[in-house]
């Protein structure tokens, strides 16, 4: 068990709203002083939502692990506006190049052996001498990286364990009154989180599926990206990948091809099992049937069963191809058992 982090001295937190862009710069402008003065902004990416603070900053990155109750053992993602930037951080590998110049900016987090050790202090790399670093493709994102201007971590902006969030009211409700503010960009579009590969070692190595899947990267790269092996249990490559994750209130079935009593359905593309009519409550992650809509739907599914107090979701087959593969990760996570301590 790591030690527990320490509680978080109360915060008001401010809502800077981006959404309009006449007010937005305004607000983009305020969330990254609040970013150089050491404080905390959640911010919009297009996959989720990252809680952002200076990077170099120790006591600042100390803040983030507080307000989340992550263990300090799982490394933060280092966002920057773009590849030069990251360049300066990490070493580009030729295999990270590669993939940097097809997908940046854009769901991918690159794994890359560590350059600079200060813009990246240790706490945020969890001590590893390599670093995690994406350039987002959310405009406001982009803008505001470049008003900070230096690195800021990014973890998802939910409490440890909790499923991220894809719009600012989730995260005022994991993280109010612990963080500075949230910079409001309405929906995170794409809704589930980067996909990470390691690209630190001779073979760039898949750490995480995720908003960019893994056919699009095999397509760039020439050949199959494999899975990194996880050789040791309890502190996994990428240490945040712990089984249970992600993780509702409610207990879930998956691969349900019926709803049993008292059950709330979650299902797609109009799908409707036998005991459909008795369920709960139904979701439908996409109505249309596509997998970009329903990784765009499923966290805020996910919360929505939780606030509505359900205890059980039956989820139906999904297609496993294209950004199957992440919704298919983060929902088993979401149906495993639920050990402690928890991941990010
Ligand atoms: O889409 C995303 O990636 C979001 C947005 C906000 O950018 N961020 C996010 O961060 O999902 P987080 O902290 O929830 O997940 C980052 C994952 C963790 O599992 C962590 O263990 C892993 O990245 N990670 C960070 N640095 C690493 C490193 N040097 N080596 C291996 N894994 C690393
Ligand atoms: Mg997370």
């Amino acid at each position: 068990m790591p030690p527990a982090a320490p509680l978080p001295a109360p915060r008001a937190t401010l809502r800077l709203d981006a959404r309009e862009s006449a007010a937005g710069q305004g607000a983009i402008e305020a969330a990254a002083q609040i970013i150089a003065a050491g404080g905390l902004v959640a911010f919009p990416t297009e996959t989720v939502y990252g809680l952002g603070a200076d990077a170099g900053n120790p006591r600042a990155v100390a803040g983030v692990y507080a307000a989340k109750g992550r263990p300090a053992f799982n490394p933060l993602i280092a966002h920057v506006p773009h590849l030069e930037a990251a360049a300066a951080l990490g070493e580009m590998t030729p295999a990270a190049r590669l993939l940097a110049q097809a997908f940046w900016p854009g769901p991918l987090t690159l794994v890359l052996p560590c350059l600079d050790t200060d813009a990246v202090c240790e706490l945020a790399r969890a001590g590893l001498d390599t670093l995690a670093v994406r350039v987002p493709a959310h405009p406001v994102a982009r803008t505001f990286l470049e008003a900070a201007g230096r690195p800021v971590v990014g973890p998802s902006a939910n409490r440890s364990g909790h499923v991220s969030p894809t719009d600012a009211a989730h995260v005022l409700n994991d993280l109010s009154g612990r963080i500075d503010a949230v910079l409001d960009a309405g929906p995170s579009p794409v809704g589930v989180e980067s996909t990470i590969v390691d690209c630190s070692g001779p073979e760039p190595r898949l750490l995480r599926p995720g908003g960019l899947s893994r056919d699009r990267l095999e397509a760039v790269l020439g050949h199959p990206l494999p899975d990194a092996q996880d050789e040791d249990e309890a502190r996994p490559q990428s240490p945040g990948r712990l089984a249970s994750h992600y993780a509702p209130r409610a207990t879930i079935r998956l691969q349900a091809d019926d709803v049993r009593p008292g059950e709330a359905l979650l299902t797609f593309g109009g799908r409707r099992p036998p005991g459909s009519e008795a369920a709960r409550l139904i979701l439908d992650l996409s109505p249309a049937g596509t997998l970009e809509e329903a990784a765009a739907n499923l966290y805020a599914a996910l919360r929505r069963l939780d606030a509505e107090g359900v205890d059980a979701i039956a989820v139906v087959p999904l297609p496993r191809e294209g950004l199957g593969e992440a919704i298919a990760d983060r929902l088993s996570r979401a149906a495993a058992p639920r050990p402690v301590p928890e991941g990010d």
